[in-house]
């Protein structure tokens, strides 16, 4: 059998972990071969909760997991690891500024980076759940500058498993026969969900998403605000937020990274921009990418109408305020 692939999890207390941390565990991500351990990180007043999810994942009895670490030393959890999910973050509360906000998780995302740094493998592939995701994994990349850029990412994979689901619904197809929805830009209510390079197979027949929707109306505005505000309405029907879904995308997201993209389909991943698309080098943006050898590529050569660059010009000037405002926390 092979080596235990060692996996973090932060925020392992959070709700996002207490899905996410089964599924990883039955072999969801890595595979049904592929032991693991578990390197949970939480903050020290979580320490008694985190030990409760220890205790129930060890009741699980997984054959897959060969050992788990609970602790609140990121140099501990990072040590030598080969995956992170970075789930926890500074929440908003009740009177909170945005600069207030940014500020605590700039020191987070700085200190877990630094960790990374210096005790993790060079080759770890992470993924920044935690909010603001984009501006987290810019700042964590930054403080990690022995691991190679590409190795930073953040999740828009609940958003594009949204936008799916919404047209799957629409045409009344399943949610396999909807592909290649993109998210561009950030993981906020200014992402931009487009299927103009959607296709959707309907009685095995491949089209377009536009020629199936045959709703141009609908793909421009509600369809978008549907997906924009997802996040809102699940906490104002769950009175909390999305957990599950945000757990099951978080696993699509590494899973494609390890096993890659399947033929000429591709899925959306938050990445550091190298000016594709005429985005400003260095956002942590997201766009539609193709994985090979645990390797992402941008997608090249979409075409971008008017309606599109509007859309995704406007998601990247709130990525690029905001890091310009957490990159000046990090001098401050
Ligand atoms: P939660 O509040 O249930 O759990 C967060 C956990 O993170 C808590 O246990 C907290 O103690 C921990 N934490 C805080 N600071 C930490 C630190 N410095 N190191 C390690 N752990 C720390 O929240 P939930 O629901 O699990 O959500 C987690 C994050 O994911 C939030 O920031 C949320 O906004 C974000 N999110 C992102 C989504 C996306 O699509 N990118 C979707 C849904 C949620």
């Amino acid at each position: 059998m092979a080596e235990p692939l060692k996996v973090v999890v932060t925020g392992a207390a959070g709700q996002i972990a207490y899905s996410l941390l089964f599924s990883v565990a039955k072999g969801d991500v890595f595979g049904p071969d592929q032991p693991l351990e578990l390197l949970l990180l939480d903050i020290t007043p979580m320490m008694e909760v985190l030990n409760g999810v220890v205790m129930e994942l060890m009741d699980c009895a997984i054959p897959l997991v060969k050992n788990i670490v609970a602790t609140d030393d990121p140099k501990v959890a990072f040590k030598d690891a080969d995956a992170a999910f970075m789930v926890g973050a500074m929440p908003r509360k009740e009177g909170m500024e945005r600069k207030d906000l940014l500020k605590a998780n700039v020191r987070i995302f700085k200190a877990q980076g630094q960790a990374a740094d210096q005790v993790a493998k060079k080759s770890i592939k992470i993924i920044v759940v935690g909010n603001p995701a984009n501006t987290n994994a810019c700042i964590m990349s930054k403080y990690a500058p022995s691991i190679p850029k590409a190795n930073f990412t953040c999740m828009t994979r609940l958003d594009q498993n949204r936008a799916q689901a919404q047209i799957a619904s629409k045409l009344g197809v399943s949610n396999g026969d909807v592909t290649n929805v993109i998210i561009w830009g950030n993981h906020s209510s200014t992402q931009f969900p487009d299927v103009a390079h959607a296709s959707v197979n309907i009685n095995g027949k491949k089209v377009t998403v536009p020629e199936a929707v045959k709703n141009d109306n609908y793909l421009k505005n509600e369809f978008i605000k549907t997906v924009q505000q997802r996040g809102a309405a699940v906490i104002k029907a769950r009175k909390l937020s999305s957990a599950m879904s945000a757990a099951k995308a978080a696993c699509d997201h590494m899973h494609d990274w390890f096993f890659g993209t399947k033929g000429n389909d591709f899925v959306s991943m938050g990445v550091i921009s190298d000016g594709s698309y005429g985005i400003r080098e260095g956002l942590m943006y997201s766009y539609p990418v193709r994985i090979k050898n645990k390797t992402w590529s941008i997608v090249q050569g979409l075409d971008i109408n008017q309606f599109a660059r509007e859309k995704m010009d406007a998601t990247a000037a709130e990525l690029t305020e905001e890091l310009e405002a957490a990159l000046a926390e990090c001098e401050a």
